[in-house]
Order: structure tokens, then sequence, then C-alpha cells
């Protein structure tokens, strides 16, 4: 029988900065196209952990896989081939400010793609209609509303299509309608072209709306993983504080 490869896999993540042990043997598993959310407090580390799995940063010890390859191994232009299939979502959006909806959506593509100008704004216009916002392009990122940000860094995240969207905390600061926008967005990415998603949220919300599972971080662990309804029935104290 072939074993199905995931994803998404990380073995027994060590890191830490100076003395601050931050993750202490955290184990990640994302199937195909599945969604994964991480919870956590504040400053456990979930960014940290998400950050490893682009190699922006390195573990201590442990293993990162991405598609069967070693992430925290690879050399610099394996490293970039990887992070093409990989779409970024900040936590802050980190739009250029000083640039157009169009510009910055028209930065990744030049940078990272051969293709004419007419392609390129035919691609961008796509990618803004499908966070249905088809009129931002010449906009600034100040014009928009927090949750049109948060649209337009989708869209300019996924404008490779990439095969998996990491999302650090994609509707931190929205309105209930706008996280239920955004969090539909990322459900359909799943839907309609099986993208993997991991998801770094508070937000339950968005995480009732996208995850298939959640992992729980605390102390440098995940104190709790399976589906959202598990962890919110948990027994652990430390669920119950955060699921109140
Ligand atoms: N590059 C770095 N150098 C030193 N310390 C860092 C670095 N990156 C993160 N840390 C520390 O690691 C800890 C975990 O940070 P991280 O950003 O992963 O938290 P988080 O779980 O994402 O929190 P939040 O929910 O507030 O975003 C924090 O104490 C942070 O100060
Ligand atoms: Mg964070």
């Amino acid at each position: 029988m072939t074993e199905i490869q995931p994803e998404i896999e990380i073995r027994n993540l060590h890191k830490a900065f100076g003395e601050r042990k931050i993750l202490q043997g955290v184990s990640v598993c994302v199937s195909r196209g599945s969604t994964l959310a991480v919870m956590g407090g504040s400053g456990t580390g979930k960014s940290v952990l998400l950050k490893h799995m682009v190699g922006l940063m390195a573990p201590d010890s442990g293993e990162v896989w991405v598609q069967g390859k070693r992430v925290d191994q690879l050399d610099r232009s394996s490293l970039n081939a990887l992070r093409l299939r990989i779409g970024y979502l900040f936590q802050g959006g980190a739009l250029f400010d000083s640039m157009t909806v169009e510009e910055n959506l028209d930065f990744v593509l030049r940078r990272h793609s051969t293709r004419s100008h007419s392609e390129r704004t035919e691609q961008i216009q796509e990618a803004i209609a499908w966070v249905n916002l088809p009129h931002a392009a010449a906009q600034y990122p100040a014009e928009l509303s927090g949750g049109q940000k948060k649209r337009i860094a989708l869209a300019r995240a996924i404008i490779l299509r990439p095969d998996i969207l990491l999302c650090d905390e994609p509707t931190t600061g929205l309105d209930p309608v706008s996280v239920r926008t955004v969090s539909n967005l990322i459900m359909r990415l799943k839907a309609e072209r099986g993208i993997t998603t991991v998801a770094i949220t508070h937000d339950l919300l968005c995480a009732e709306i996208i995850a298939d599972q959640a992992t729980f971080l605390y102390r440098g662990k995940a104190l709790a993983e399976g589906t959202l309804d598990e962890l919110r029935t948990g027994a652990h104290p430390q669920l119950r504080e955060f699921f109140g």
C-alpha cells in the first residue's frame, strides 16, 4: 500500500531565540487540500511556526517537509522554486502603501513571471474580481477599508496560483461581515482550487468557516489537535480559557 504523503509535515520542531525557548517539539501534519487552523495565545510561536514552512526561519532541531521536500535543508534555488508554490498572507497584510492595488499585484507578477504587460493586466483583473473588488485597481491601500485590504492581500498571495496558502491572522481586527467574506474566500480556494491552507487565527468565526483540523499551541507544544469541536469541548483548562 502506498502511503499518502502529507502536503506539509513538521516533525518535532524546536526553536529558541537566545534563552527563550519558543517551540519545544511541535509536530504538525496537513494533508493535501485540507485546512489547518493554528490557534493559541499571543506570543506562543504561531507566526514563528508558519515562517518555518517557507524557510523564513530555520529550526534549531526537527524537520520541515513541504511537498516531499525538506525545507530546512534546501539550497537557495530549490527553496525559491518551492516558495513560488506557496502564497503567504502576512499578519499585517504587508501591502506597499506607496503603490496602487494594481501595482502591488503587478510587483509580484513582474518579479516572479515572464508574462507580458497585457497578460499581467488580465491576471490582475481576474484576481481582484475574484476577491470581489474589481474597481479597486487604481486605489491606494490607504483608501481601502481593513477588510478590503485583507482581500487585496489575499489576491496578491494567490496571484501566482500557489498550491499552498499560509495565512497569518487573516481576519484579525475585521468586523463580522468582513470576517465572513475573507473566510469564505479562503474556503473557496480549497473547494475550487484544492489549495492546502494553514491559517493562524484567534477568530472562532473564521476557524469555524475554514478549518478541517485545528491545533492549539501552548508552552511550545501542540497541546491539543483535532477538529475545532474537539478542541472546543476539550477538558484542558487552557482550552477552556481560550474557547470560554
Ligand atoms: N526574529 C525573532 N527574534 C527574536 N525573538 C522572536 C523573533 N520572532 C519571534 N520572536 C519571539 O518569539 C515569540 C513568539 O512569537 P510569534 O510571533 O510566533 O508569536 P504569535 O504566537 O504569532 O503571537 P501573536 O498572536 O501575538 O501574533 C515572541 O515572544 C517573540 O517575541
Ligand atoms: Mg503572530
